[in-house]
């Protein structure tokens, strides 16, 4: 058996203790596998298909807020609260200290490539036009300098990346569009608060941001994914990402 084959084979028997048959998304396994090759079908064993919250997930409220993202499915979040520490002992503003919250909870809990991008959709309808704006940008201008700022590239992109690791051109182009612009620091902020906020043992409470957050993310009243926002659909794949349709 190959190593995808095993994981396969594993993943098969995980599936078949669950009374519901779970079928991955392509975005899943693609790369493991080849997405032009339809994905196999599990036999059918007179089960029904999963449509509704995955049993091996720790389950959302109804109306799940914010915090309860966090809690079920970005947890335990350190990276992010760590830099909304940060950012609030440096003085920064409130709408600077909930970017830094919420710059990477696309990478926490959806999808890391382009998770600046991912992020900022997902807060767009329910924050300040600023904020998910700065999101969106830091992603861009995480990989360019800004001396003023003391913001240096960072040293674990070469570690990561390899030292000749070059932007791809569109990230090139948002950085300099961001650099123009008049949110520009807010972006940058993002980027100054990131940088250091790695510490293994700082532990910061989600609850050290409730009132952050009660100020600046307007909670919609049905819950996160059940509001009718451009951004629900994506909430609701995150709560239930097994979903087959
Ligand atoms: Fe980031
Ligand atoms: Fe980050």
């Amino acid at each position: 058996m190959t190593t995808l084959q095993r994981a396969e084979a594993a993943e098969h028997a995980l599936s078949q203790e669950l009374d519901r048959i779970v079928v991955k998304s392509v975005i899943y396994t693609s790369g493991e596998r080849d997405p032009r090759v339809p994905v196999p079908r599990p036999p059918d064993q007179g089960k029904l298909y999963m449509m509704g919250q995955d049993p091996r997930l720790s389950r959302m409220p109804d109306r799940p807020t914010l915090f309860d993202f966090f809690e079920h499915r970005f947890a335990p979040a350190s990276h992010v609260l760590q830099s909304a520490r940060l950012a609030q002992k440096s003085g920064a503003g409130e709408k600077v200290v909930l970017a830094c919250l919420l710059h990477d909870i696309a990478i926490a809990g959806f999808i890391r490539g382009d998770h600046g991008y991912w992020g900022a959709q997902l807060v767009e309808p329910y924050v300040d036009e600023e904020v998910s704006w700065a999101i969106r940008y830091h992603q861009a201008l995480r990989f360019f300098a800004d001396e003023s700022v003391g913001y240096k590239y960072p040293e674990m992109y070469v570690k990561l990346f390899g030292p000749d690791y070059k932007p791809e051109p569109y990230i090139e182009r948002d950085y300099r569009y961001a650099r123009e612009h008049t949110w520009y620091m807010t972006a940058r902020l993002i980027c100054v608060n990131d940088l250091y906020s790695f510490d293994p043992k700082a532990q910061v409470r989600l609850e050290e941001f409730t009132d952050v957050v009660g100020r600046h993310f307007r909670q919609p009243k049905e819950g996160l994914g059940f509001d009718a926002s451009p951004a629900a659909h994506m909430w609701r794949t995150i709560m239930s990402p097994t979903r087959y349709l």
